[in-house]
């Protein structure tokens, strides 16, 4: 029970690795705040945890949008009285090589995976603040160390998350409030299905390349990335500060050739 009486909020956890994330802290004894923008699958998510004897509660909420990001955080101070940990995960896919992309499409990235951090975290750390405590998790990538092919909009989105963390650590460690990053490597969610499928013509072939490009040969679970989110948020990480954690197999510091 590493968790036991702490609240989290974590955004986008209808799905893959917030999802997981969100099962593991509710049976680690935590209170889950479960944000999505789809509403069936957050309520699922919520439902789960409840249904395991944990404690859950759903809000929409989409995390680009500062009404509805602040009735998010205000709702939850009312039910729970203080947020202990939130997790930044909620994000999107980006795929195109700079002069592909729309100035829309490279717009949609930007703002789901930066202002989505920027606004959960704006509503969050008064309360915190407040607490003298807390413990705040930022969803990057291993794509903000490494170049990636036809990446560009995502990657700068999860380079930009990188440098944010260190930023917010340097502002609020005085309230003894961490903030941290992960930097998945590729994962198996509903994400990467999806931008497999889409971008692809052979999913299959994409598939065993980006398992190659792992040392591990194989792809992360969202239940690999979730353990590392649950030492994030407990205390049993109360050394690290500002710092980046890859859960990737080995593709940032290995080369498989
Ligand atoms: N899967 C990977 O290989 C991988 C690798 C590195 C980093 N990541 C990052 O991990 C995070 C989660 O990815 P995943 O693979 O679990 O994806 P996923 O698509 O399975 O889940 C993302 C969830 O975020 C929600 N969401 C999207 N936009 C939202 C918004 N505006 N407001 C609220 N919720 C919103 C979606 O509805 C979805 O439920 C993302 O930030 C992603 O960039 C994933």
């Amino acid at each position: 029970m590493r968790l036991e009486n702490k609240v989290t909020l974590i955004t986008g956890a209808g799905s893959g690795i917030g999802k997981s994330s969100a099962l593991l802290f509710g049976r680690e004894g935590a209170y889950v705040i479960v944000n999505d923008l789809d509403a069936t699958k957050g309520a699922e998510t919520a439902a789960e945890i409840i249904a395991n004897g944990g404690k859950a509660l759903f809000l929409q909420a989409d995390v680009t949008d500062p009404e509805s990001v602040k009735q998010m955080v205000d709702t939850a101070i009312e039910t729970c009285g203080r947020i202990d940990v939130l997790f930044n995960n909620a994000g999107i896919s980006g795929v195109g090589a700079l002069h592909e992309l729309e100035p829309e499409q490279w717009d949609r990235v930007i703002r789901v995976n930066i202002r989505g951090v920027f606004l959960p975290s704006k509503y969050v750390l008064p309360h915190m603040m407040e607490q003298r405590s807390g413990s705040i998790i930022n969803m990057s990538s291993c794509v903000a160390e490494i170049g990636l092919a036809r990446r560009a909009s995502y990657s700068a989105t999860k380079g930009a998350v990188l440098a944010l963390t260190k930023s917010m650590q340097v502002d609020y460690a005085s309230y003894q409030i961490r903030v941290n990053a992960l930097l998945p490597g590729t994962i198996l969610t509903p994400f990467v299905e999806n931008y497999l499928k889409t971008s692809y013509d052979d999913p299959e072939a994409a598939i065993a390349s980006l398992k190659s490009r792992q040392l591990s040969q194989d792809l992360g679970t969202p239940e690999d990335v979730a353990a590392a989110a649950l030492f994030l948020a407990s205390d049993d990480s109360k050394f690290m500060m500002g710092s980046p954690l890859y859960i990737d197999g080995g593709a940032v510091f290995g080369k498989n050739a």
